[in-house]
């Protein structure tokens, strides 16, 4: 199964005077035809020039900036546009904080309603199954291999006893929570189980200082993903433009957490220092899971978005690298300590690729630990590892 995801747009209308800050490289009136320049033609440049294919397109939420209607309107079309360059059976959206108008800038009483006027349906389902999104705040959508989980983690946004302060964080209550749990157990475990949504499930502290926007509620929630009952469950959220790929806590069925960096707002300068602007391709591998036992096994792609050059594969340095991979959690040293062994003294030196074909499992070991394990290896087994211009290990030395 694969996925491509475009999160955080965060698309703008040039208004008069025109905004001291650019929230986006997307102003919905810049010249579409320089790749180079428009971020939503610089993806179907890419996509035409990789022959990019995907199942289904996903967007995390936040397609325009500050609920902006004309922007808003603007993207869900190019969404369309994007999913059928990409041979996509679906497009799977999810409101965003900046997708409704919370703070009533256009409407005095309807946060939401721009967002249900899109045409073709938001959030790109079918009516029955678009109504339930908006009434139960999630739908179950259930395919043969899997079930994607869409939750509207912006669901109180212009509402409430205290309205400013709600829309400045995300939440999942008890009472949808109880309906989640109600409604898992009345399918049926799927190789592959996806929650989609916007709101980041823990606090991101390890750039921003002071972040309370997280998902209320979304502890109980993973507890209950994770429990093992429901199968093992992949997260998708956007909302903090800083791609980050981990384990939530928890046990060994934790989920993974997948959250994706904004296409193409602008990232202010402590982000700016550690990531870039990034577009997706995800690859669930069920077959591969079970041929490993692993409980999940998945392969990310990343492109980066650089002004005035277009997307390039991701650098050292973006937030994710071009390839990185999920699902494999064994002990580190115990990896490091089986790679040790494949070395002798007639034998000091080792390619990656050659360890990927004795050891494939590694194809799916997180970034962050691809980056331990070398760690190890140097400490424990004076191993050192060189790496190429995107971060990925290139060659490995026994002194
Ligand atoms: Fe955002």
């Amino acid at each position: 199964m694969r996925i491509a995801i475009v999160s955080d747009i965060h698309a703008y209308e040039l208004t008069d005077p025109r905004p001291p800050t650019a929230p986006s490289y997307l102003c919905v009136s810049d010249p579409a035809d320089q790749p180079k320049r428009h971020p939503i033609a610089g993806l179907k440049q890419l996509i035409t020039a990789e022959s990019l294919r995907a199942d289904l397109l996903v967007c995390p939420g936040d397609m325009t900036d500050k609920a902006n209607t004309a922007a808003l309107a603007y993207v869900w079309a190019e969404l369309h546009n994007l999913k059928g360059l990409l041979g996509a059976t679906k497009i799977i959206a999810t409101a965003g904080n900046h997708d409704v108008d919370s703070r009533h800038k256009y409407n005095d009483f309807d946060a939401k309603g721009a967002l249900q006027a899109l045409t073709p349906l938001f959030p790109g389902l079918s009516d029955a199954e678009c109504d339930r999104y908006w009434a139960r705040n999630f739908v179950l959508l259930e395919e043969a291999s899997w079930r994607l989980l869409l939750l509207n983690s912006s669901a109180y946004h212009g509402g409430g006893k205290d309205q400013s302060k709600e829309a400045e964080h995300g939440r999942v209550s008890q009472r949808t929570i109880s309906a989640i749990e109600a409604t898992l157990k009345g399918s049926s475990v799927r190789d592959i189980n996806i929650l989609v949504c916007h709101h980041h499930l823990y606090k991101d502290n390890a750039i921003y200082e002071k972040d309370y926007s997280e998902m209320e509620g979304a502890d109980h929630l993973l507890r209950v993903l994770g429990s093992g009952d429901h199968g093992q469950w992949l997260v998708v959220h956007g909302h903090k433009h800083h791609p980050k790929l981990q384990y939530g806590s928890g046990n060994s069925s934790s989920p993974v957490i997948f959250g994706a960096g904004s296409l193409c707002a602008s990232l202010y300068s402590e982000l700016a220092a550690r990531a870039r602007n990034q577009f997706y391709l995800l690859d669930v591998d069920a077959e591969a899971a079970k041929i490993h036992n692993l409980d999940i096994a998945g392969r990310l792609t990343a492109w980066d978005w650089i002004p005035n050059a277009g997307f390039k594969p991701a650098g050292n340095g973006s937030g994710l690298p071009h390839n990185s991979g999920f699902g494999y959690r064994a002990g580190i040293s115990s990896i490091a300590s089986s790679i040790a062994a494949q070395f002798t003294p007639a034998n000091p030196y080792l390619r990656w690729r050659e360890l990927l074909g004795i050891f494939p499992q590694l194809h799916y070991l997180l970034p962050s630990d691809v980056g331990t394990v070398m760690k190890q290896l140097k400490a424990a087994h004076s191993i050192l590892c060189t790496e190429d211009a995107q971060g990925v290990p290139l060659e490995l030395a026994k002194s």
